[in-house]
């Protein structure tokens, strides 16, 4: 079966973490109540803070992202959160290291936490792309996960690997100890 190694990459977890309603109130209702009520009184305060509002309301959180590829009828094989070495970034992204944005780009994969993972399944490399969304954003459709939750090329929220070859590279750099087992037979309702 293949497989694929996905990142969210450190905005995508840290825009989970812009507004604490969410880890301070766990009643989706009230959550939402929350932050209408905060959204309206920063707008009518001072209508710039609108801004908060944006935020409340479009939070990404890491469990969106796991949730679309186990949706799909994948399996997660590992993952792990963590902080990348300078030297670990700049292996993973060895093939762009001739491009003007390379550094900016290694910058920018160090400076918060990562959640790397491989999942596992039918077409997974290509479907995990097609799931991520297009590299620049704007090009990215709508119901992909950059489509729905990036404007920026630097600011892309998650990394899928590009082929087949390349998953096995990356997964064997980001899980050299191996991946977790599956004890029980695929799904039959997902796999024929
Ligand atoms: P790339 O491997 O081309 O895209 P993808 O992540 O979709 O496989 O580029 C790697 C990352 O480099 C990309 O996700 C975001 C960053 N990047 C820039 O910052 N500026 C750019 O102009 C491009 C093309 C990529």
């Amino acid at each position: 079966m293949e497989q694929t190694f996905i990142m969210i990459k450190p905005d995508g977890v840290q825009r989970g973490l812009v507004n604490p309603i969410p880890r301070l109130c766990k009643e989706p209702h009230l959550r939402a109540c929350l932050n209408l009520a905060i959204g309206f009184c920063s707008a009518l305060l001072e209508p710039s803070l609108i801004i908060v509002f944006v935020f409340t309301t479009s939070l990404l959180q890491i469990g969106d992202i796991i949730s679309r590829f186990e949706k799909k009828g994948y399996y997660l094989k590992g993952m792990k959160f963590m902080n990348v070495e300078k030297s670990f970034a700049q292996q993973h992204y060895a093939d762009l290291s001739a491009q003007p944005f390379f550094a900016k780009l290694v910058d920018y994969i160090i400076s918060g936490p990562v959640v790397a993972m491989v999942w596992e399944g039918k077409d997974v490399v290509l479907t995990g792309r097609r799931i991520i969304g297009a590299t620049r954003p704007w090009e990215a459709a709508p119901g992909t996960i950059r489509g729905d939750h990036a404007v920026e090329v630097s600011r892309n929220v998650i990394h899928g690997s590009d082929s087949v070859e390349n998953g096995k590279k990356e997964i064997a750099l980001w899980f050299p100890g191996g991946l977790a087992e599956w004890k029980s037979n695929l799904h039959p309702w997902i796999y024929e």
